[in-house]
């Protein structure tokens, strides 16, 4: 296996191991669990991409996630992100798939508004555009240890209200439907995650995030914007541009990712594996307000 760094802030391409690799063989998981915990976020190229290969792979690092109600693939293993309507035309700008495409233009980190939050996702390109469609992503290790030691011990425990409907609003009041709404209530986190395994600590917000407990709502809102530019200033950024046959993994725990946007006139369809997190991730430690609070 060998490791190309994709930025100078974060990610690795893998090759020489494939993801078929991983979900048969241990010893291929075992290197490419270490690759993955030591940087966050990791590129396999030319992949015989396919939904049972991308689930298979994924499942090796822990529970596969179900997709949440009121998305396509609801209740299923594979979230699906597509503006191609059934008949194969595209759909327009005001249609909930493209506003579902501009909330996850946010920065964010995925599922931390569910009450068991992603360990990883695995994203496969499908069809992709011709021009834009990127994936960006962010380390909040990076941006946690750029942090000046006074205000990590400060921020370190702070307990923060993550929900699904606050990214929503920010696109669109009517994007997070009744039955989202009903179905994923605000949970709590630390605001910070760290890795059980090497024991660095990551920024544990993004556009789910929004109040922080002992906080007014202007001075956590300003609290949480300022944190989530710092992370992702240019220059701490991977920007993926999609060729066919990648599939890129990364760590929720440690990183934040938006999707760039694309022209409105071409088909973009990605499909995305989520792997929850448990005790060994470090689970029990962000919890500690959950488990407080209940
Ligand atoms: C995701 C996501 C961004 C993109 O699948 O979780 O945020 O570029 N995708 O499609
Ligand atoms: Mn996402």
């Amino acid at each position: 296996m060998q490791l190309v760094p994709l930025s100078d802030s974060v990610g690795v391409e893998v090759r020489g191991v494939s993801i078929v690799d991983v979900a048969s063989d241990h010893a291929a998981y075992l290197a490419v669990r270490a690759a993955f915990e030591e940087h966050s976020v990791l590129l396999f190229r030319d992949q015989p991409v396919a939904d049972d290969i991308q689930a298979a792979f994924s499942r090796s690092f822990g529970p596969l996630e179900r997709t949440k109600v009121a998305s396509l693939g609801a209740g299923g293993f594979y979230s699906i992100l597509k503006n191609i309507a059934p008949d194969g035309s595209l759909v327009p700008d005001d249609h909930r798939e493209a506003l579902v495409a501009r909330a996850n233009q946010l920065w964010h980190t995925d599922s931390s508004f569910k009450a068991t939050p992603a360990l990883a996702s695995v994203l496969s390109a499908r069809t992709i555009p011709g021009h834009g469609g990127e994936t960006q992503f962010a380390s909040t290790r990076k941006a946690w240890e750029r942090l000046p030691a006074a205000t990590q011990a400060r921020l370190r425990d702070a307990v923060v209200t993550h929900s699904y409907a606050n990214s929503r609003d920010q696109v669109s009041p009517n994007l997070a439907n009744a039955e989202e709404r009903a179905a994923l209530p605000p949970v709590q986190w630390r605001l910070s995650w760290r890795n059980p395994v090497n024991r660095r600590r990551a920024l544990y917000v993004a556009s789910h995030a929004y109040a922080i407990e002992g906080m007014s709502d202007n001075e956590a809102k300003a609290t949480l914007s300022g944190l989530i530019e710092d992370a992702t200033r240019e220059e701490f950024t991977y920007l993926h541009r999609w060729r066919a046959g990648d599939v890129v993994m990364w760590d929720n725990r440690a990183t934040m990712h938006r999707g760039r946007p694309w022209p409105g006139d071409a088909a973009r369809h990605m499909v995305r594996t989520t792997i929850s997190a448990t005790a060994a991730d470090g689970l029990e430690e962000v919890r500690g307000a959950m488990a407080r609070a209940a």
